[in-house]
């Protein structure tokens, strides 16, 4: 078996704060290979985005505790551990093999600076030309992702551009290094359900143009059928299950994934048409709960018995090829819990 492109093992990232230590990720491993896309889901604070920060060593080391590997494998040189390595090397792979692109580009796209020249200067962190053949290599990422009139329009500010527009341009600046791995941190949210579109089919597009690895986090779990290969659901930051997105979506056995399911807007509308949510509270990450973090919602606690759910962490163990689900409940009664839910929700 070849290695991937990236592998992330036992990742773990803290951050002592007044409060105490916050545990945001607590173990995660995960592997991407180029051509490839992960998707990660789960509800707010699970650990996503500090999850992504860490791939792109974007954390403060003198603040966070990180652990565990991040292994970049690019071509022609040896594996790089993004968590070990010298900030100068993870400098050189950011935003060259590896780039991320922002929920809020008004927040990463510079107010004063027209929007070629940020892109041009992206360019020129890791390209030795001329300002002038940045410019123009900004104009080329410019159109391919879609901007009219791209030669002109790279003149214009950031506030001159759409929504739509700036989402766009941020993927230009993502790409215009030709990165091997693409992180996409909500890219969509901000944008409205058109448009949303038009980018989740932009990164697909550009995904076959140049065989990228994407990771890309997301509440919507239409985003994921859309794009996905993959979906790891992380809780308590944890991976709570990983699957072919098949299999997420009319196989799911960890229970917090059939909630998440459940929680999508019926098409066919009714009374509901608001998106419901699981009921209970999300784990604090101070003082992580100790056996299963999903325990206080779980409906099905009673199902495995004694006090396994409240003093065992499950395993992340094997339930099917290329699945994996932390759950004490047996494959079984999973499978048969989840077909009941899938049911009674009689959407998917
Ligand atoms: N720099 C930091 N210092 C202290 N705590 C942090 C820091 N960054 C994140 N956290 C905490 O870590 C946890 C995970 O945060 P993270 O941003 O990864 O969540 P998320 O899954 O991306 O959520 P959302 O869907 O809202 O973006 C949260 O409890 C958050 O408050
Ligand atoms: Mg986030």
């Amino acid at each position: 078996m070849s290695t991937p492109y990236l592998q992330v093992t036992d990742l773990k990232v803290a951050f002592p704060t007044p409060d105490g230590l916050v545990n945001a990720v607590n173990g995660v491993t995960f592997s991407v290979d180029k051509g490839q896309t992960l998707a990660i889901v789960g509800e707010s604070g699970c650990g996503k985005s500090v999850t992504s920060l860490a791939v792109m060593g974007l954390h403060n080391r003198r603040v966070a505790q990180i652990s565990g590997s991040v292994v970049v494998n690019v071509a022609d040189q040896a594996p790089i551990d993004i968590v070990s390595a010298p900030e100068d090397d993870v400098r050189v792979l950011r935003g060259r093999a590896i780039s991320m692109i922002f929920q809020d580009p008004m927040s990463s796209l510079h107010p004063y600076y027209s929007v070629g020249a940020q892109v041009a200067e992206a360019y020129l962190l890791h390209h030795d030309v001329s300002k002038e053949e940045a410019f123009a290599e900004a104009v080329r990422a410019l159109a391919r992702v879609g901007i009219p009139e791209a030669e002109s329009r790279a003149k214009n500010f950031p506030h001159e551009f759409s929504g739509g527009m700036r989402q766009r341009a941020m993927i230009a600046m993502a790409l215009v290094n030709e990165p091997t791995l693409v992180i996409a941190d909500e890219p969509t949210t901000a944008l409205d359900v058109t448009v949303q579109a038009q980018i989740i089919g932009l990164l697909r597009d550009l995904q076959k143009e140049f065989g990228m690895a994407i990771i890309i986090i997301t509440h919507d779990l239409g985003v994921v059928a859309d794009i996905a290969d993959d979906v790891a659901v992380m809780y308590g930051g944890r991976i709570v299950e990983q699957a072919p997105v098949r299999d997420v979506f009319y196989r799911p056995q960890m229970p917090y994934t059939m909630g998440l399911l459940a929680s999508i807007p019926r098409l066919d509308g009714g009374h509901d048409e608001r998106l419901r949510t699981i009921p209970g509270q999300p784990p604090s990450m101070i003082n992580l709960p100790t056996g299963c973090a999903f325990k206080a919602r779980c409906p099905y606690v009673e199902l495995v018995g004694g006090d396994r759910c409240a003093s065992e962490l499950p395993n992340l163990v094997a339930a099917g090829d290329g699945h994996l689900v932390r759950c004490h409940l047996d494959e079984d009664t999973r499978l048969r819990v989840a077909a009941e839910a899938l049911n009674r929700q009689g959407a998917m």
